[in-house]
């Protein structure tokens, strides 16, 4: 069997691309293809469009591409806009409807409420700084009390993370009190509404999810319509 390398912009269907579990794909014609370590931001997004032309997402290859992408500010730094007061989600592309890749700025203590991932996936790459990830569990029943927590890590710069919500919930934060920090996020599907979770009580609260900007532009404010909340 010969091997190529996957060209960027090639699609992975014209390739007959089925098994994606080992980094080698099987064409139709009997030739290995395997998608080559992007070395800059643009290339990792034509190459994740590729890994998600197929219906299946194949979880371990996705967080293996991201993560050999080794961080470059000069790829990024158009969509990095920080807020004071709190983080910002920035969209970078629609993956043709398949997934929304957003870059979050995380200011310095900046932090997301619990929430859950309206049943898609959510991968996540840090491209800057440290965040740390705590995992709680589902709240069970109606009673309230205080939210479960399973554990708690910290990704540094080129680590890609993952959750959906057959993990459990989670909430994201930027520890540091000097360093900002800066992560790339790909959910697919793409979705519009979460649900965040008091921790205290495990209180429900259904959120939009907005864009801060879109392809580097800033977008308009829209006021929240209770008793909605807004995860930005
Ligand atoms: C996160 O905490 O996983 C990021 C939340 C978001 O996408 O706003």
């Amino acid at each position: 069997m010969s091997t190529e390398v996957a060209q960027i912009g090639d699609k992975m269907s014209d390739m007959g691309i089925e098994d994606h579990q080992e980094r080698k794909f099987y064409p139709k014609k009997n030739k290995n293809v395997v998608l080559p370590a992007p070395n800059n931001m643009d290339s990792m997004i034509k190459g994740l469009e590729m890994l998600f032309d197929s219906d299946h997402v194949n979880i371990d290859e996705v967080k293996r591409y991201m993560s050999e992408y080794k961080s470059n500010p000069s790829d990024w730094h158009k969509y990095a806009k920080f807020d004071a007061h709190k983080y910002t989600r920035n969209l970078v592309d629609i993956g043709n409807g398949k997934y929304n890749l957003i870059l979050l700025c995380w200011g310095e203590g900046h932090g997301s409420s619990i929430h859950d991932h309206s049943d898609s996936h959510c991968f996540y790459k840090m491209l800057g700084g440290s965040l740390t990830e705590t995992l709680y569990e589902w709240p069970k029943g109606k009673k309230k009390t205080v939210m479960k927590q399973k554990n708690s890590f910290s990704l540094k710069e080129n680590e890609v993370g993952y959750i959906n919500d057959s993990y459990g919930l989670h909430r994201v934060e930027n520890k540091s009190h000097t360093e900002r920090a800066v992560s790339l996020h790909l959910y697919s599907p793409p979705f519009d509404m979460c649900q965040s979770f008091d921790e205290r009580s495990g209180h429900i609260t259904r959120c939009k999810v907005t864009f801060w900007s879109k392809y580097g532009e800033r977008t308009p404010y829209v006021k929240p319509c209770k008793p909605e909340g807004e995860n930005n």
